[in-house]
């Protein structure tokens, strides 16, 4: 029988609240504390009856919490990382692991040299749809997966970029958004090998893109698209499609389709295209059904996840270098956008 772990929160905004929300359901972990310099999260912390730091090295000082999340401003993300690290202290990092390679290269380092682990918050590989998803491509249910076709469109509010950072560089729709699905496209297809891409910034004109169509070719010869936009009124994303967040009402809409020579998968629904006989074809009908969905929250079991990580009894789903080779997939797009070639992740 385990005590629960006591966490502290570093960065009370709105992802850092909904980790609470988890902690406060939680019977194996409970906040300990939380660091974060507004007066907001100053009146958030007395209202749990939690103590508060402007600082969170004082906090970390102080409080000496078992493990922390870590869901301030993308910028600070590797910093703060790097403070809990030297004080022996896992963290459950939000995503992006950091705002450029080399300084992820440096927890990565910090991480491996310390021996204390970063699990960084990719949250919907801990989906169960998406585990599952990924087992029935990983047992050949579509055959060669020859093309991927992902959608990220939809519509933020414009009281959304009133947060100055998210405004700023180390912001944008590809840190802040498209990495989830860069991610999950690592996870369920492969590595990539190189990208093409586009990117604007007109629809909002703000000096972030809000809008990107990027080509991906896998590894293993698949070949994808990613268009995405911030700024269209459409129903098309993992937001929208998975009801994993009920703050966003739901549509039953695909993100992702997959393809291959034996089947095809639409994701989040997991509906599954086949032909009854092998050797049909276009002049055949196609059946479909819909994979059952295994019930589960991603970020539920995600704090589940980190706590075995915490206790040693589980290696991270998502490490930092991990997490950095998703990060080297967003600076690939973003150099290909603005040179206009073709760019390996694996070079940068
Ligand atoms: N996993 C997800 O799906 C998901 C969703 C949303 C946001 N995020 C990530 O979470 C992070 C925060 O995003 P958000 O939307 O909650 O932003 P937010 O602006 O709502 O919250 C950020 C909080 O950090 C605080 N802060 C600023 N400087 C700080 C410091 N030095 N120390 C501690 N706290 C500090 C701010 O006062 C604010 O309360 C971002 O990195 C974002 O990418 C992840």
């Amino acid at each position: 029988m385990h005590l629960p772990l006591r966490i502290a929160l570093i960065g009370a905004g709105v992802m850092g609240r909904q980790h609470q929300t988890y902690l406060a359901r939680s019977d194996e972990a409970c906040l300990r504390a939380i660091a974060d310099p507004s007066p907001a999260a100053a009146e958030f912390a007395a209202g749990l009856a939690v103590p508060w730091f402007a600082d969170h090295r004082q906090m970390l000082e102080q409080a000496r919490p078992d493990a922390v999340i870590v869901a301030n401003p993308s910028k600070l993300h590797v910093p703060t990382a790097l403070d809990c690290l030297a004080r022996g202290i896992p963290v459950l990092l939000e995503k992006p692991v950091g705002v450029g390679l080399d300084e992820v290269r440096t927890l990565v380092e910090a991480s491996a040299k310390s021996g204390v682990s970063v699990l960084v918050g990719h949250h919907r590989r801990h989906n169960p749809l998406i585990a599952r998803a990924r087992q029935l491509i990983g047992e050949g249910a579509l055959g060669r997966l020859t093309t991927v076709t992902a959608l990220w469109q939809l519509q933020k509010p414009a009281s959304y970029f009133e947060q100055a950072w998210r405004r700023e560089p180390g912001a944008g729709m590809l840190l802040t958004n498209l990495i989830h699905d860069l991610d999950l496209l690592r996870h369920l297809c492969g590595e990539v090998q190189s990208v093409q891409a586009m990117t604007d910034n007109r629809a909002r004109g703000l000096p972030n893109e809000d809008s990107a169509a990027v080509l991906l070719r896998f590894e293993n010869g698949a070949l994808g698209t990613l268009t995405g936009s911030d700024a269209v009124a459409a129903p098309w994303s993992w937001e929208l499609g998975s009801g994993e967040n009920p703050v966003y009402p739901r549509q039953d809409q695909p993100c992702y389709l997959l393809a291959g020579t034996q089947g095809a998968l639409a994701v989040p629904q997991l509906q599954h295209w086949r032909y009854a006989e092998a050797g049909a074809g276009w002049h055949q009908p196609l059946s479909s059904t819909r994979e059952p969905v295994p019930a589960g929250d991603a970020l539920a079991l995600q704090l589940q996840h980190f706590v075995r990580v915490v206790r040693g009894e589980a290696r991270p789903l998502v490490d930092a270098a991990d997490a950095g080779r998703t990060l080297a997939l967003v600076e690939a797009i973003r150099h290909a956008a603005s040179s206009g070639v073709c760019v390996t992740p694996e070079t940068l």
